[in-house]
């Protein structure tokens, strides 16, 4: 069967981007990625990708009159590169309605929080602040909102004594190397489907998708 084409937009270090990277080397891996994009020039992500020896692209949006513009610059590259799938892993931009509606259920980005909580930034120095005792990240369909959309998996971790917000952010770090993979290999192996808004994965134990725990191995 063929794999999925998946290309993945990135603005920085690029490290979810290299566990995707680690998951489409397995020798059972039902996605190739095609396409590293970024938006900002050098960004050492990109690198990554050289050395996996995977296509990379910089689109710089400072270069652009405006979003549309920018976007039909990225779209451009992602038409060419046959992708069916867009990973944003670390992709610092906000993306208009009209693109995130032409990718419906084929764009889906990770966010370091349980979501619904703690959208957008700084999301664990305010979990800290609320005293929360498990934090974690989420893989999810983009839509139109910033960091919502269907729910595919997500991953917690406790949170620990002493904890600041960049011990936290490494452990749940660590968390979104094993969920976005896993995210990945559900959707490959054409196991999520979005109904209502809701993601159900065929053959999981639980009806609404895996959730990983800080023990688990790669779950699902
Ligand atoms: C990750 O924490 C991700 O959840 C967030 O941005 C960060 C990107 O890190 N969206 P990296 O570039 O993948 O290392």
């Amino acid at each position: 069967m063929a794999r999925l084409r998946v290309a993945v937009l990135i603005s920085g270090r690029g490290s979810n981007l290299q566990a995707l990277i680690g998951e489409c080397a397995r020798d059972d891996a039902a996605a190739e990625i095609v396409l590293v994009l970024s938006n900002v020039p050098g960004a050492a992500g990109l690198e990554r990708a050289r050395k996996a020896g995977i296509e990379t692209a910089t689109v710089g949006h400072r270069r652009f009159p405006g979003r549309e513009a920018f976007e039909a610059a990225v779209e451009e590259r992602l038409v060419a590169a046959e992708a069916g799938l867009v990973c944003l892993a670390g992709f610092m931009r906000l993306l208009t309605p009209g693109f995130v509606e032409r990718w419906r259920d084929r764009l889906i980005n990770i966010h370091p929080s349980l979501l619904p909580s703690y959208k957008g930034l700084d999301t664990h120095a305010r979990a800290l602040a609320d005293g929360v005792r498990l934090a974690g990240c989420t893989v999810h369909f983009v839509r139109p909102d910033m960091d919502w959309g269907p729910i595919i998996v997500q991953a917690a971790v406790p949170v620990l004594a002493g904890d600041d917000a960049g011990a936290l952010a490494a452990r749940v770090l660590e968390a979104e190397h094993r969920a976005y993979p896993l995210a990945l290999r559900l959707i490959a192996a054409g196991r999520v489907s979005v109904t209502g808004e809701r993601v159900a994965i065929a053959g999981a134990a639980a009806p609404e998708g895996p959730f990983l725990n800080p023990d688990d191995g790669a779950g699902a």
